[in-house]
């Protein structure tokens, strides 16, 4: 006995450690901890996916009305069936159903407690013994931590960063086996910032047609889009092969805090039906928690009453970031980027280890970084690519040049002399 515990009952959860190795909250943990501490230079972010610290980018006055509505109405106070609230459903199945061709219905919308929960769902429902999932490289690595926790195998097909980091159809196409029940795309991208054109995805759709599984669309970042490609969502190809959209509003309305977000079945052809995925969601969210019924109560406001020149404004703030971000990066010679962000929040970087003096690769130069410069990146490893990384633009602007400006300042003292 130590502490009145029998000592030999809990040594600790190892699938755990696995799972949390691979999170990206892990690795800016890790980080935050080797900042310098110098009061003389504020820690800057640029490797979070949560701008809604910045004034610039708070959110609708809309929402925020809607929220204390739903308070104020008393009626929102009730535990919520475990799919979500109709009102909330059907307000959903409208807002996605603008950008499709047929309509969604209530019935296939479920809510969940933000897009992170969809994941967990979604790996969970699928995970079985010989099962196996297509992942994309790089990617959002709660996908690779769920699988772990679930015991369900990935596979990872590449996405081209000389193609605008669109996926290899090809190595898609040699991955799956009579196992592969299905495979993710995140568009727009985390974390190359790219977004899909509609020929592409339908190319996507045709693939997994063709070897009978089904797409997982994370949407999360939906209409955060600046570059040429608009947003196309992947529910217009589901009469080409069934998809499950996952989404939220924590992107597109900055408040990832109010834990709302949603699954999808869009299957005209009933596909998902069929094979039992639909009721095996409907049993997951029997045995987990669901989110706040207040804020089921303030969606449908929330989705019908935004007013275009909100999104107008963010969209405008990040394009412009992007800018910023792309040019002063260009500016340090050890950093290339092969694509320009078009959409979401970020932008995938190379790294060349090789002109720096004492960098031995992306950890080791995001861990210096933090500690002589205060300024937080995410190692590409962290996402599926060793020797990249990933910056996050989604960032007041004074603050982003200011720690672009670090970075290069990092690059000149740790530059390999001649
Ligand atoms: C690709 C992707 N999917 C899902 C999520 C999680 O979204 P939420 O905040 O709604 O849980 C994120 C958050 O950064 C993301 O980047």
């Amino acid at each position: 006995m130590e502490n009145g515990l029998k000592k030999s009952v809990f040594k600790g959860n190892k699938a755990l450690e696995a799972a949390d190795a691979i999170s990206i909250r892990g690795v800016l943990n890790m980080l935050n901890d080797n900042l310098s501490g110098d009061d003389n230079k504020p820690s800057i972010p640029l490797g979070h996916g949560d701008p809604s610290v910045f004034p610039c980018f708070r959110t609708t006055a809309i929402a925020e009305d809607a929220i204390v509505d739903a308070v104020r109405s008393a009626e929102f106070n009730c535990y919520s069936p475990p799919i979500g609230i109709l009102p909330a459903r059907r307000a959903i199945a409208a807002y996605l159903s603008q950008d499709i061709s047929y309509q969604l219905s209530p019935d296939d919308v479920y809510l969940t407690v933000g897009c992170n929960n969809s994941i967990e769902v979604i790996i969970s429902v699928l995970a079985s013994p010989s099962a196996n999932i297509l992942l994309p490289r790089p990617g959002y690595p709660m996908y690779e931590s769920r699988a772990a926790f679930s015991n369900l195998e990935v596979r990872h097909f590449d996405l081209v960063p000389e193609k605008g980091w669109q996926v290899d159809l090809d190595s898609v196409e040699a991955l799956a086996d009579e196992n592969t029940v299905a495979m993710v795309i995140v568009n727009p991208g985390n974390p190359c910032g790219s977004v899909f054109t509609y020929q592409h995805l339908k190319k996507v759709a045709e693939t997994a047609k063709k070897l009978g599984i089904f797409v997982i669309a994370d949407e999360v970042y939906d209409h955060l889009t600046f570059g040429s490609n608009p947003f196309v969502p992947m529910g217009k190809f589901g009469s080409i092969v069934p998809v499950l959209t996952l989404g939220s509003i924590s992107k597109r309305w900055i408040v990832p805090g109010w834990r709302l977000g949603w699954i999808v079945t869009c299957d005209p052809t009933g596909s998902l039906k069929k094979s039992r995925i639909a009721e095996s969601i409907r049993r997951y969210l029997n045995i987990s928690a669901d989110p706040p019924t207040l804020i089921q109560g303030a969606i449908p406001q929330i989705l019908e009453k935004t007013k275009d020149d909100f999104f107008v404004k963010i969209i405008k703030i990040c394009s412009q970031a992007a800018d910023i971000c792309y040019d002063r990066l260009k500016e340090i010679p050890c950093i290339t980027c092969p694509h320009k962000p078009e959409g979401s929040m970020f932008v995938m970087v190379k790294l060349n280890v090789s002109l720096l003096e004492d960098i031995d690769d992306d950890i080791d130069f995001c861990l210096k970084l933090a500690r002589e410069e205060s300024v937080i990146v995410l190692p590409g490893v962290a996402v599926g690519l060793k020797n990249w990384l990933r910056v996050t633009f989604a960032v007041e602007p004074s603050t982003l040049e200011e720690g672009l400006g670090r970075i290069k300042t990092f690059y000149n003292r740790h530059m390999k002399q001649q």
